[in-house]
């Protein structure tokens, strides 16, 4: 099988990374290109002139492109699909309706949700597909099962997902960050603050992962009558960090449908 990547940016060469550390492909079979030459510059993969050298080539195609250059690619390569080429898109809230309506062709279509955390091989991975696309879980596992985990969902439930795994981590960081700023108005250096805050994050996803135990079992286990975590608790409850919370992900999952919709 033979894959090839349109758009070799933070997640195009993420996902090459995964297939390569995995060696669920050989070099050769891997093939890519992007308008931008500086990216694809002396790398070892199967270097294509154009998309749709690409398209032709390949077995599977992801589109890894920025979705305002989504129009152009596909109009670029939908003479070069076939019903037998699978087609990925990985371009945030571009729709399996939108992407059908512009390459008018039956094609096996799937549709991919990645975070951040790809880049370092622990991302979330949403997925769905058109009805020529099902069959093909198989593959879409093995492409991306390297680079995190896998939740195939419907389409209906991508703005949700967006605000939750997608804008998740930059809401974690804005947490990180005021743990951060209280550190060190408490006196602990910078160097100290950061390594202390980035354990902290680290240690807690890495309880929740390693020990398996649920999430409210955990919380439960550290906040002992009477002892710190519950009076710190407390004020979450009292200023409704639960609400603050909801509304967050609320104005995140509004803006996706308005961004996917537009
Ligand atoms: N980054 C994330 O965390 C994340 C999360 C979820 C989904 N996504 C989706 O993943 C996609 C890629 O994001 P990214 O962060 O990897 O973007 P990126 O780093 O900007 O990479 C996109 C690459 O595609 C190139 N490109 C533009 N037009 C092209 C064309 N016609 N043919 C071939 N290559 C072309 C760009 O070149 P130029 O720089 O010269 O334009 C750039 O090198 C986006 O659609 C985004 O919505 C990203």
């Amino acid at each position: 099988m033979r894959i090839g990547i349109i758009g070799f940016g933070n997640m195009g060469s993420a996902i090459v990374d995964g297939l390569i550390e995995k060696k669920l492909f050989k070099k050769k079979e891997i093939l890519v290109f992007d308008i931008n030459k500086e990216k694809i510059k002396n790398l070892p993969f199967n270097i294509k002139k154009n998309n749709r050298e690409v398209v032709e080539d390949s077995d599977v195609v992801i589109i890894a492109v920025k979705p305002k250059d989504a129009e152009n690619v596909l109009e670029e390569i939908k003479d070069n699909l076939t019903p037998e080429k699978i087609l990925i898109s990985i371009m945030a809230g571009i729709k399996i309706k939108k992407i059908e309506k512009i390459i008018d062709k039956k094609v096996p279509l799937i549709r991919i949700m990645p975070n951040l955390n790809v880049k370092v091989k622990a991302g979330i991975i949403i997925w769905c597909s058109n009805k020529y696309g099902k069959k093909y879980e198989n593959i879409v596992k093995k492409i991306f099962s390297p680079i995190g985990i896998l939740f195939k969902m419907s389409e209906n439930k991508f703005d949700t997902i967006t605000a939750i795994s997608g804008s998740g981590p930059g809401f974690l960081f804005y947490i990180a960050e005021e743990f951060k700023k209280i550190c060190i108005e408490k006196g602990i250096s910078k160097k100290i603050a950061d390594d202390l805050v980035t354990y902290l994050f680290y240690g807690t996803g890495k309880m929740l992962l390693d020990t398996k135990i649920e999430i409210e079992k955990l919380k439960e286990m550290v906040s002992s009558p009477g002892g710190t975590t519950l009076a710190g608790l407390s004020i979450f409850e009292k200023m409704g960090f639960g609400r603050i919370l909801r509304e967050v992900i609320e104005a995140a999952e509004n803006r996706s449908r308005e961004l996917s919709e537009s």
